[in-house]
């Protein structure tokens, strides 16, 4: 076997899918908005800590299970929503689906996925609805009330999306949806279907700038669902959700996707948690891709976190059994990451457990210190 073949971190599996996919599917998956910084800072916020790890602790039975809204989870790492699967593998979100059911992992589902929600739902996976409002507000309604007979649990609001950022290499390339690639769930909602029309032109047909926080009271009384707001970044917002009565909040810039210059997700958590205090869920996306990083995550107050382009590559590579191993690798880390620092279940992962790293100052609110 070619040691290229050996496929053991998120690198490895971003490289394998580099050769897999077109150069605009790979550019569409693992661009981000303007200069890229915030795409890179995601990453570089995690070198600013480092893990203290404690010594001599019982870890032989380590339990990497927990609870996101009082939904059982075997490890505290969820699918983040990404839109167009099909682009990646003939089997798009159903192979993803089934990856994620075969561990019992929860999968947000984007709105503008290529298999219907229902298709998703058939695969059996834990599943919420990441919901995109758009300018025909009825539509967003009857979204809503497919999603919530169709079995999902939770409804993601994405909030960081009022218009689509600036994405250079998208527009350098011309991206556009291949013929056969379809946004199925906006069927009948007057978008343009035909091969060749890009996301672009849904958002620009269909502007949802009007959203505002009045709007939340209304989407949480479309249904029973919990309901959580994804694209949060600073204390006044989480303030306001929380006033709002959401249920959960995602921590998130959207994999660097939307506007450039924004802070790293993890660098914006500490402020969000100590704003909400215990009464709302905090969860974290962005740059997520080794097993320590999600240990630095939950240490800094995140229930969970979320993984968007490493079950992308996964998918491109090698369609569901790439996105299992994925998540496998990256939940296996995440166990070694316990064990070596002392840690036998989730809930004893606490703030002592990381510190700045050397010759970095991450800014922490002085409660979480
Ligand atoms: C290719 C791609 C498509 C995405 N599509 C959506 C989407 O449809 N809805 C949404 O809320 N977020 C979307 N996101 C953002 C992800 O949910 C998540 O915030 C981000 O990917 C996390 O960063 P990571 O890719 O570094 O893990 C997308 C991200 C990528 C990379």
């Amino acid at each position: 076997m070619d040691a290229r073949d050996v496929r053991i971190t998120m690198e490895d599996w971003e490289a394998a899918a580099r050769e897999k996919l077109s150069p605009m599917a790979y550019d569409y998956y693992a661009g981000g908005a303007g200069e890229e910084w915030t795409l890179a800072e995601n990453r570089r916020a995690f070198d600013r800590w480092i893990i203290r790890p404690r010594a001599l602790v019982d870890v032989s039975g380590v339990d990497l299970r927990t609870t996101v809204l009082g939904q059982r989870v075997p490890f505290p790492i969820l699918l983040a929503p990404t839109a167009f699967h099909k682009l990646a593998h003939p089997e798009g979100e159903l192979a993803t689906a089934r990856a994620a059911a075969g561990l019992s992992a929860l999968m947000v589902v984007s709105t503008v996925a290529t298999f219907t929600l229902e298709e998703v739902a058939q695969t059996g996976v834990h599943r919420w609805f990441q919901l995109y409002v758009m300018e025909d507000r009825d539509f967003s309604v009857r979204l809503v009330e497919r999603a919530h007979l169709a079995g999902y649990q939770a409804i993601v609001l994405t909030v960081d999306v009022p218009v689509l950022g600036r994405r250079l290499r998208d527009e350098r390339n011309r991206f556009a949806l291949p013929p056969g690639v379809e946004m199925v769930n906006l069927r009948n909602s007057g978008l343009p279907q035909t091969a060749g029309s890009g996301l672009f032109t849904f958002f620009a047909a269909q502007p949802n700038r009007g959203l505002t926080w009045e709007d939340v009271a209304w989407l949480r009384s479309l249904s029973p669902l919990p309901l959580v707001l994804k694209g949060i970044l600073t204390r006044e917002d989480a303030e306001l959700a929380t006033e709002a009565g959401v249920d959960g909040i995602i921590v998130s810039n959207h994999g660097g996707r939307q506007l450039d210059g924004v802070p790293a997700s993890l660098d914006a958590l500490p402020e969000v948690v100590e704003a909400v205090a215990g009464r709302v869920e905090v969860m974290v996306d962005g740059g997520v891709r080794r097993g320590t990083d999600v240990l630095k995550a939950l240490a800094l107050g995140a229930r969970a976190v979320l993984v968007g382009r490493p079950y992308l590559w996964g998918l491109a590579v090698a369609g569901e059994e790439g996105v299992r191993s994925v998540l496998e690798t990256l939940r296996d880390e995440l166990g070694l990451a316990m064990i070596l620092s002392g840690r036998a279940s989730v809930a004893d992962v606490d703030r002592s457990l990381v510190g700045p790293a050397p010759g970095s100052s991450p800014e922490t609110p002085p409660s979480l210190r």
